[in-house]
């Protein structure tokens, strides 16, 4: 099974949107001073953002957010629901890309493919949190996606990860793919140190398949 990003934008446009969590992750929050490594206005990127509440967490704290989805949908609905003015920008160095920007400056969205997302464009990060994201990447775009956010890592960026196995089988279409811990360290050895934070497991209504999340972070080797 391959997810194209048009499907994505159809269950946004649907209101299909289960992924979605009307709470501060509390994963985020129990590892943040790791991940912040008591650095503060930190310039944090999160990948295929939606319209996660983590965004504004993090500007709530004074950092600065960069996020990246291709739903204009979700990107408006975002800023919307918190009630936070923005402009919207052209970007003519990314193809097909708009630019959403609060008016304080502090959190950006692109909407784009994040696979346009350049160093030189968008500058390199000293966060990145990915919940929802890896795990949303179609297998065969997996290294890809790993070559794309480590480009866009500052030497001293450290990288928190919730990676998500279960049986696809038992699971149904609740989440996209399953990501194994073997698979992250296959994916992130080669350029990144890995740390094991935290996990944990846990069962949805109606599902019979058992979810088990681990916490990873990683920072430049
Ligand atoms: C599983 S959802 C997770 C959203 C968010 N991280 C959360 O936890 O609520 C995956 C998101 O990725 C976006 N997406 C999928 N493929 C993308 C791509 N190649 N580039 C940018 N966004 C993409 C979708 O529109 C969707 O909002």
């Amino acid at each position: 099974m391959a997810l194209s990003t048009e499907y994505w934008m159809s269950s946004w446009k649907a209101g299909d949107i289960v992924f979605h969590n009307d709470f501060i992750y509390p994963m985020l929050q129990k590892h943040a001073e790791k991940l912040f490594d008591n650095q503060s206005n930190c310039r944090v990127f999160v990948p295929l953002c939606g319209k996660s509440l983590d965004m504004k967490w993090f500007a709530d704290l004074g950092h600065s957010v960069v996020g990246v989805d291709v739903s204009e949908v979700g990107i408006l609905s975002f800023f919307e629901d918190q009630g936070i003015e923005y402009v919207k920008e052209s970007v003519p160095e990314i193809q097909g890309a708009t630019r959403y920007k609060s008016k304080d400056g502090k959190i950006t969205i692109y909407k784009a493919n994040l696979f346009s997302m350049k160093k030189d464009i968008i500058g390199d990060f000293d966060c990145i949190w990915d919940n929802g994201s890896l795990v949303a990447i179609n297998k065969q775009d997996r290294q890809k996606y790993v070559s794309t956010l480590t480009s866009l890592m500052a030497d001293s960026c450290r990288y928190l990860l919730i990676a998500l196995d279960f049986d696809p089988i038992k699971s149904g279409v609740l989440h996209p793919f399953d990501v194994p811990n073997s698979v992250v360290k296959e994916l992130y050895e080669p350029t990144c140190t890995l740390e094991k934070l935290d996990a944990s497991s846990y069962r949805v209504h109606g599902r019979e398949a058992v979810y088990y999340e681990t916490v990873f972070l990683m920072k430049p080797k």
